[in-house]
Protein backbone atom coordinates (compact mmCIF):
# COMPACT_ATOMS: atom_id res chain seq x y z
CA UNK A 1 0.00 0.00 0.00
CA UNK A 2 1.58 3.44 -1.10
CA UNK A 3 2.71 5.57 2.18
CA UNK A 4 5.17 8.01 1.60
CA UNK A 5 7.14 8.53 4.68
CA UNK A 6 9.43 11.19 4.71
CA UNK A 7 13.53 10.04 5.16
CA UNK A 8 14.57 13.60 6.81
CA UNK A 9 11.92 14.97 8.74
CA UNK A 10 12.15 18.99 8.94
CA UNK A 11 12.22 20.62 11.80
CA UNK A 12 9.46 23.28 9.82
CA UNK A 13 8.11 21.53 7.29
CA UNK A 14 5.30 23.56 4.85
CA UNK A 15 2.42 21.59 5.20
CA UNK A 16 -0.77 22.19 3.19
CA UNK A 17 -3.83 21.88 5.01
CA UNK A 18 -7.62 20.87 4.04
CA UNK A 19 -10.93 21.12 5.40
CA UNK A 20 -14.08 19.97 4.13
CA UNK A 21 -16.02 18.33 7.37
CA UNK A 22 -19.12 20.94 6.76
CA UNK A 23 -19.75 23.89 4.38
CA UNK A 24 -16.60 25.42 4.54
CA UNK A 25 -13.89 24.87 1.76
CA UNK A 26 -10.52 25.35 3.19
CA UNK A 27 -6.86 25.13 2.21
CA UNK A 28 -4.13 26.83 4.24
CA UNK A 29 -0.31 26.65 4.08
CA UNK A 30 2.10 26.93 7.17
CA UNK A 31 6.09 26.30 7.45
CA UNK A 32 6.92 25.86 10.91
CA UNK A 33 4.33 27.48 13.13
CA UNK A 34 4.15 30.35 10.44
CA UNK A 35 0.92 30.45 8.24
CA UNK A 36 1.90 31.71 4.88
CA UNK A 37 -1.98 31.52 3.48
CA UNK A 38 -5.15 30.49 4.47
CA UNK A 39 -8.22 30.73 1.94
CA UNK A 40 -11.56 29.61 2.67
CA UNK A 41 -15.03 28.95 0.15
CA UNK A 42 -18.31 28.78 2.41
CA UNK A 43 -21.49 27.44 1.07
CA UNK A 44 -23.37 28.96 3.90
CA UNK A 45 -25.12 31.81 1.54
CA UNK A 46 -27.10 28.71 -0.13
CA UNK A 47 -27.51 26.48 2.90
CA UNK A 48 -29.57 30.00 4.79
CA UNK A 49 -32.10 29.65 2.36
CA UNK A 50 -32.40 25.88 4.25
CA UNK A 51 -32.50 26.82 7.69
CA UNK A 52 -29.08 24.78 7.92
CA UNK A 53 -26.61 22.71 6.40
CA UNK A 54 -27.61 20.46 3.09
CA UNK A 55 -25.12 17.78 2.89
CA UNK A 56 -25.60 17.01 -0.63
CA UNK A 57 -25.15 20.43 -1.53
CA UNK A 58 -22.29 21.22 0.89
CA UNK A 59 -21.17 17.70 -1.10
CA UNK A 60 -21.30 19.83 -4.37
CA UNK A 61 -19.94 22.99 -2.70
CA UNK A 62 -16.83 21.16 -2.11
CA UNK A 63 -16.14 19.36 -5.10
CA UNK A 64 -16.58 22.89 -7.42
CA UNK A 65 -14.43 24.97 -5.19
CA UNK A 66 -11.75 22.37 -3.74
CA UNK A 67 -9.24 22.55 -6.99
CA UNK A 68 -9.56 26.36 -6.80
CA UNK A 69 -9.00 26.64 -3.15
CA UNK A 70 -6.06 24.71 -2.58
CA UNK A 71 -4.40 26.38 -5.84
CA UNK A 72 -5.29 29.80 -3.81
CA UNK A 73 -3.56 28.79 -0.62
CA UNK A 74 -0.87 27.48 -2.79
CA UNK A 75 0.05 30.65 -4.70
CA UNK A 76 -0.49 32.96 -2.12
CA UNK A 77 2.05 31.05 0.10
CA UNK A 78 4.06 32.33 -2.25
CA UNK A 79 5.49 28.20 -3.17
CA UNK A 80 5.23 25.60 -6.06
CA UNK A 81 3.91 22.35 -5.50
CA UNK A 82 7.41 20.79 -4.79
CA UNK A 83 8.00 23.03 -1.89
CA UNK A 84 5.29 21.20 0.12
CA UNK A 85 6.00 18.66 2.56
CA UNK A 86 3.14 16.89 3.75
CA UNK A 87 -0.33 17.47 3.19
CA UNK A 88 -2.77 17.15 5.87
CA UNK A 89 -6.78 16.93 5.88
CA UNK A 90 -9.50 16.06 7.70
CA UNK A 91 -10.72 13.22 7.81
CA UNK A 92 -13.32 12.89 10.24
CA UNK A 93 -15.65 14.11 12.22
CA UNK A 94 -18.39 15.55 9.86
CA UNK A 95 -20.72 14.96 6.80
CA UNK A 96 -19.42 11.70 5.30
CA UNK A 97 -19.72 13.24 1.97
CA UNK A 98 -18.11 16.57 2.19
CA UNK A 99 -15.39 14.65 4.01
CA UNK A 100 -14.76 12.76 1.20
CA UNK A 101 -14.37 15.47 -1.55
CA UNK A 102 -11.75 16.35 0.59
CA UNK A 103 -9.84 13.16 1.72
CA UNK A 104 -10.28 12.26 -2.01
CA UNK A 105 -8.29 15.15 -3.15
CA UNK A 106 -5.92 14.94 -0.56
CA UNK A 107 -5.10 11.29 -1.43
CA UNK A 108 -5.04 11.98 -5.44
CA UNK A 109 -2.51 15.23 -4.59
CA UNK A 110 -0.14 13.16 -2.05
CA UNK A 111 -0.18 10.86 -4.57
CA UNK A 112 0.82 12.56 -7.79
CA UNK A 113 3.24 14.70 -6.28
CA UNK A 114 4.90 11.66 -3.91
CA UNK A 115 4.35 13.65 -0.43
CA UNK A 116 3.40 11.93 3.03
CA UNK A 117 -0.29 12.22 3.85
CA UNK A 118 -1.51 13.49 7.44
CA UNK A 119 -4.72 12.18 8.59
CA UNK A 120 -6.25 14.71 10.92
CA UNK A 121 -9.03 14.54 13.78
CA UNK A 122 -11.22 17.92 12.95
CA UNK A 123 -11.56 18.34 16.72
CA UNK A 124 -7.85 17.94 17.79
CA UNK A 125 -7.37 20.81 14.60
CA UNK A 126 -9.68 23.21 16.96
CA UNK A 127 -7.96 21.74 19.79
CA UNK A 128 -4.09 22.84 17.79
CA UNK A 129 -4.99 26.58 16.46
CA UNK A 130 -3.53 27.96 19.26
CA UNK A 131 -0.12 26.92 19.04
CA UNK A 132 -0.25 28.87 15.66
CA UNK A 133 -1.15 32.25 17.71
CA UNK A 134 1.33 31.70 20.18
CA UNK A 135 4.25 29.86 18.82
CA UNK A 136 5.64 29.77 22.60
CA UNK A 137 2.50 27.86 24.19
CA UNK A 138 3.70 24.59 25.61
CA UNK A 139 1.76 22.71 27.74
CA UNK A 140 0.03 21.42 30.30
CA UNK A 141 -2.48 24.07 30.15
CA UNK A 142 -6.30 23.77 30.33
CA UNK A 143 -8.65 24.25 27.13
CA UNK A 144 -12.08 25.14 26.22
CA UNK A 145 -13.55 23.22 23.41
CA UNK A 146 -16.71 24.79 22.27
CA UNK A 147 -18.05 24.01 18.70
CA UNK A 148 -21.42 23.29 17.07
CA UNK A 149 -20.84 19.55 18.15
CA UNK A 150 -18.75 19.78 21.31
CA UNK A 151 -18.45 21.37 24.44
CA UNK A 152 -15.50 20.35 26.98
CA UNK A 153 -12.89 21.22 29.46
CA UNK A 154 -9.97 19.16 28.89
CA UNK A 155 -6.54 19.20 30.53
CA UNK A 156 -3.98 19.19 28.20
CA UNK A 157 -0.73 17.26 29.12
CA UNK A 158 1.49 17.05 26.27
CA UNK A 159 0.71 17.96 22.43
CA UNK A 160 -1.03 14.73 21.93
CA UNK A 161 -2.37 13.42 25.95
CA UNK A 162 -5.62 15.20 27.08
CA UNK A 163 -7.66 14.50 29.88
CA UNK A 164 -11.24 14.93 30.23
CA UNK A 165 -12.31 17.22 32.97
CA UNK A 166 -15.78 17.64 31.69
CA UNK A 167 -18.28 18.02 29.31
CA UNK A 168 -21.79 18.06 28.06
CA UNK A 169 -24.41 15.73 28.84
CA UNK A 170 -26.85 16.58 26.37
CA UNK A 171 -27.21 18.91 23.66
CA UNK A 172 -23.34 21.31 22.47
CA UNK A 173 -23.06 25.05 23.29
CA UNK A 174 -23.21 25.86 19.32
CA UNK A 175 -25.69 23.51 18.88
CA UNK A 176 -28.22 25.33 21.20
CA UNK A 177 -26.99 28.38 19.34
CA UNK A 178 -28.52 27.68 16.46
CA UNK A 179 -31.99 26.22 17.60
CA UNK A 180 -32.28 29.09 19.99
CA UNK A 181 -31.14 31.44 16.62
CA UNK A 182 -34.12 29.18 14.69
CA UNK A 183 -36.77 30.27 17.49
CA UNK A 184 -36.18 33.70 17.12
CA UNK A 185 -36.46 33.76 13.40
CA UNK A 186 -32.72 34.67 12.61
CA UNK A 187 -30.87 33.06 9.74
CA UNK A 188 -28.25 30.31 9.40
CA UNK A 189 -25.27 30.32 10.81
CA UNK A 190 -27.45 31.21 14.24
CA UNK A 191 -24.21 31.62 16.28
CA UNK A 192 -22.96 35.33 14.97
CA UNK A 193 -26.63 36.60 14.42
CA UNK A 194 -27.17 35.75 18.03
CA UNK A 195 -24.11 37.79 19.23
CA UNK A 196 -25.00 40.12 16.38
CA UNK A 197 -28.82 40.73 18.02
CA UNK A 198 -27.75 40.04 21.83
CA UNK A 199 -25.25 43.38 21.55
CA UNK A 200 -28.51 45.52 20.60
CA UNK A 201 -30.03 43.48 23.97
CA UNK A 202 -29.96 43.78 27.58
CA UNK A 203 -29.51 40.63 30.23
CA UNK A 204 -33.38 41.42 31.30
CA UNK A 205 -34.60 37.88 30.86
CA UNK A 206 -34.72 35.05 33.28
CA UNK A 207 -32.99 32.34 32.41
CA UNK A 208 -32.64 28.77 34.18
CA UNK A 209 -29.99 28.23 36.76
CA UNK A 210 -26.71 26.57 34.43
CA UNK A 211 -25.60 23.08 35.81
CA UNK A 212 -23.11 24.07 38.29
CA UNK A 213 -22.70 20.20 40.05
CA UNK A 214 -20.32 19.94 43.04
CA UNK A 215 -17.72 22.05 41.55
CA UNK A 216 -17.77 19.32 38.34
CA UNK A 217 -17.36 19.82 34.83
CA UNK A 218 -20.17 19.17 33.24
CA UNK A 219 -22.90 20.91 31.22
CA UNK A 220 -26.35 20.62 30.32
CA UNK A 221 -27.84 22.99 27.29
CA UNK A 222 -31.00 21.08 26.73
CA UNK A 223 -32.45 22.76 29.73
CA UNK A 224 -31.91 25.97 28.73
CA UNK A 225 -32.40 25.67 24.98
CA UNK A 226 -35.98 24.46 26.08
CA UNK A 227 -36.93 27.32 28.52
CA UNK A 228 -35.90 29.63 25.64
CA UNK A 229 -38.62 28.45 23.23
CA UNK A 230 -41.05 27.80 26.02
CA UNK A 231 -40.55 31.58 27.19
CA UNK A 232 -41.13 32.57 23.42
CA UNK A 233 -43.71 30.13 22.67
CA UNK A 234 -45.78 31.05 25.61
CA UNK A 235 -45.41 35.23 24.99
CA UNK A 236 -46.42 34.48 21.40
CA UNK A 237 -49.56 32.32 22.56
CA UNK A 238 -50.87 35.31 24.95
CA UNK A 239 -50.24 37.63 21.85
CA UNK A 240 -47.72 39.31 24.39
CA UNK A 241 -44.88 41.29 22.48
CA UNK A 242 -41.50 40.22 23.45
CA UNK A 243 -37.99 41.85 23.24
CA UNK A 244 -35.45 39.42 21.07
CA UNK A 245 -32.43 40.76 21.55
CA UNK A 246 -32.96 41.04 25.52
CA UNK A 247 -33.57 36.80 25.17
CA UNK A 248 -30.76 36.57 22.58
CA UNK A 249 -28.29 38.83 24.80
CA UNK A 250 -29.68 36.88 28.22
CA UNK A 251 -29.39 33.48 26.52
CA UNK A 252 -26.07 34.50 25.49
CA UNK A 253 -24.89 34.88 29.23
CA UNK A 254 -26.08 32.43 30.27
CA UNK A 255 -24.62 29.75 28.06
CA UNK A 256 -21.11 31.28 28.21
CA UNK A 257 -21.08 32.57 31.64
CA UNK A 258 -20.61 29.12 32.73
CA UNK A 259 -17.77 28.28 30.27
CA UNK A 260 -15.79 30.57 31.50
CA UNK A 261 -16.33 29.90 35.11
CA UNK A 262 -15.39 25.82 34.28
CA UNK A 263 -12.53 27.03 32.47
CA UNK A 264 -10.51 29.50 35.01
CA UNK A 265 -12.00 26.35 37.76
CA UNK A 266 -10.21 23.59 35.98
CA UNK A 267 -6.91 26.11 35.48
CA UNK A 268 -7.11 26.32 39.40
CA UNK A 269 -7.26 22.73 39.74
CA UNK A 270 -4.73 21.65 37.86
CA UNK A 271 -2.66 24.02 38.79
CA UNK A 272 -1.48 25.37 35.40
CA UNK A 273 -0.78 28.63 33.79
CA UNK A 274 -2.20 29.10 30.81
CA UNK A 275 -5.66 28.67 29.65
CA UNK A 276 -6.32 27.88 26.00
CA UNK A 277 -9.50 27.42 24.10
CA UNK A 278 -11.23 26.64 20.33
CA UNK A 279 -14.45 25.51 18.41
CA UNK A 280 -16.88 28.13 16.69
CA UNK A 281 -18.66 29.15 19.56
CA UNK A 282 -15.08 31.05 20.52
CA UNK A 283 -15.51 33.65 18.33
CA UNK A 284 -17.93 35.38 19.90
CA UNK A 285 -16.70 38.68 21.13
CA UNK A 286 -18.58 38.53 24.42
CA UNK A 287 -17.31 35.06 25.14
CA UNK A 288 -13.23 36.31 24.25
CA UNK A 289 -13.79 39.31 26.61
CA UNK A 290 -15.57 37.54 29.43
CA UNK A 291 -12.56 34.63 29.14
CA UNK A 292 -9.64 37.68 28.58
CA UNK A 293 -11.22 39.22 31.84
CA UNK A 294 -11.75 36.22 33.73
CA UNK A 295 -8.02 35.18 33.04
CA UNK A 296 -6.32 37.81 34.06
CA UNK A 297 -8.23 38.38 37.17
CA UNK A 298 -7.00 34.58 37.78
CA UNK A 299 -3.62 35.55 36.94
CA UNK A 300 -4.05 33.48 34.15
CA UNK A 301 -2.22 33.80 30.65
CA UNK A 302 -4.97 32.67 27.81
CA UNK A 303 -4.11 32.06 24.46
CA UNK A 304 -7.39 32.93 22.38
CA UNK A 305 -7.10 32.05 18.92
CA UNK A 306 -7.96 34.78 16.23
CA UNK A 307 -11.48 34.67 15.03
CA UNK A 308 -11.32 33.33 11.95
CA UNK A 309 -8.88 30.48 13.67
CA UNK A 310 -12.03 29.64 15.74
CA UNK A 311 -14.67 28.96 13.24
CA UNK A 312 -13.86 25.62 10.47
CA UNK A 313 -10.55 26.73 8.67
CA UNK A 314 -7.78 24.87 7.48
CA UNK A 315 -4.75 26.20 8.79
CA UNK A 316 -6.21 24.67 12.36
CA UNK A 317 -5.46 21.56 10.10
CA UNK A 318 -2.02 21.96 9.14
CA UNK A 319 -1.32 23.02 12.67
CA UNK A 320 -2.38 19.39 13.89
CA UNK A 321 -0.55 18.16 10.83
CA UNK A 322 2.72 19.73 12.10
CA UNK A 323 2.19 17.97 15.43
CA UNK A 324 1.44 14.60 13.25
CA UNK A 325 4.38 15.20 11.19
CA UNK A 326 6.87 15.77 14.12
CA UNK A 327 5.40 12.61 15.86
CA UNK A 328 5.99 10.58 12.62
CA UNK A 329 1.98 9.82 11.75
CA UNK A 330 1.43 9.47 8.42
CA UNK A 331 -1.72 8.18 6.46
CA UNK A 332 -1.64 5.67 3.50
CA UNK A 333 -3.62 5.76 0.41
CA UNK A 334 -6.44 2.92 2.45
CA UNK A 335 -7.21 6.25 4.70
CA UNK A 336 -11.09 6.70 4.75
CA UNK A 337 -13.02 9.36 5.58
CA UNK A 338 -15.38 8.89 9.15
CA UNK A 339 -18.57 11.01 10.00
CA UNK A 340 -18.09 9.80 13.68
CA UNK A 341 -15.47 10.19 16.19
CA UNK A 342 -15.93 9.88 19.81
CA UNK A 343 -14.62 12.74 21.85
CA UNK A 344 -12.87 9.44 24.05
CA UNK A 345 -11.51 8.82 20.98
CA UNK A 346 -10.27 12.17 19.78
CA UNK A 347 -8.82 12.78 23.29
CA UNK A 348 -7.01 9.58 23.12
CA UNK A 349 -5.84 8.93 19.52
CA UNK A 350 -7.06 11.97 17.52
O1 LIG B 1 -16.23 24.82 15.19
P1 LIG B 1 -17.36 25.12 14.27
O2 LIG B 1 -17.12 26.14 13.19
O3 LIG B 1 -17.88 23.80 13.62
C1 LIG B 1 -17.92 22.60 14.34
O4 LIG B 1 -16.88 21.91 14.37
O5 LIG B 1 -18.97 22.35 14.95
O6 LIG B 1 -18.55 25.58 15.19
C2 LIG B 1 -19.78 25.92 14.65
C3 LIG B 1 -20.65 26.41 15.76
C4 LIG B 1 -22.06 26.69 15.29
O7 LIG B 1 -22.96 26.11 16.20
C5 LIG B 1 -22.13 28.19 15.30
O8 LIG B 1 -23.42 28.70 15.54
C6 LIG B 1 -21.17 28.54 16.43
O9 LIG B 1 -20.13 27.63 16.28
N1 LIG B 1 -20.67 29.91 16.32
C7 LIG B 1 -20.94 30.86 17.22
C8 LIG B 1 -20.34 32.05 16.73
N2 LIG B 1 -19.74 31.78 15.55
C9 LIG B 1 -19.95 30.44 15.32
N3 LIG B 1 -21.63 30.83 18.38
C10 LIG B 1 -21.74 31.97 19.07
N4 LIG B 1 -21.23 33.16 18.65
C11 LIG B 1 -20.52 33.24 17.51
N5 LIG B 1 -20.01 34.41 17.10
ZN1 LIG C 1 -15.33 22.79 13.67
Amino acid sequence: MYQFTPNIQKENPIILGIESSCDETGASVICGKKILSDEIASSADIQALYGGVVPEIASRAHTDAIAKVVDKAIKNAGISYADIDAVAVTYGAGLLGALLVGVSFAKAFAYALNKPLIAVNHIRGHLAAAYLQDESLKPPFVTLLASGGHTAILYTKSESEFELLGGTLDDAVGEAFDKVARVLGLQYPGGPNIERLANTGKNVVPMPKMLKGNGGYNFSYSGLKTAVINYCHTKSQKGEEYNKADVACSFQSAALDILVEKAVQGAKEKNVTTVTAGGGVVANGYLREALTTACQKAGLKLVLPEKRYCTDNATMIAAEGLLQYRLGNFADMRQNAKASIPLSVTIDKG
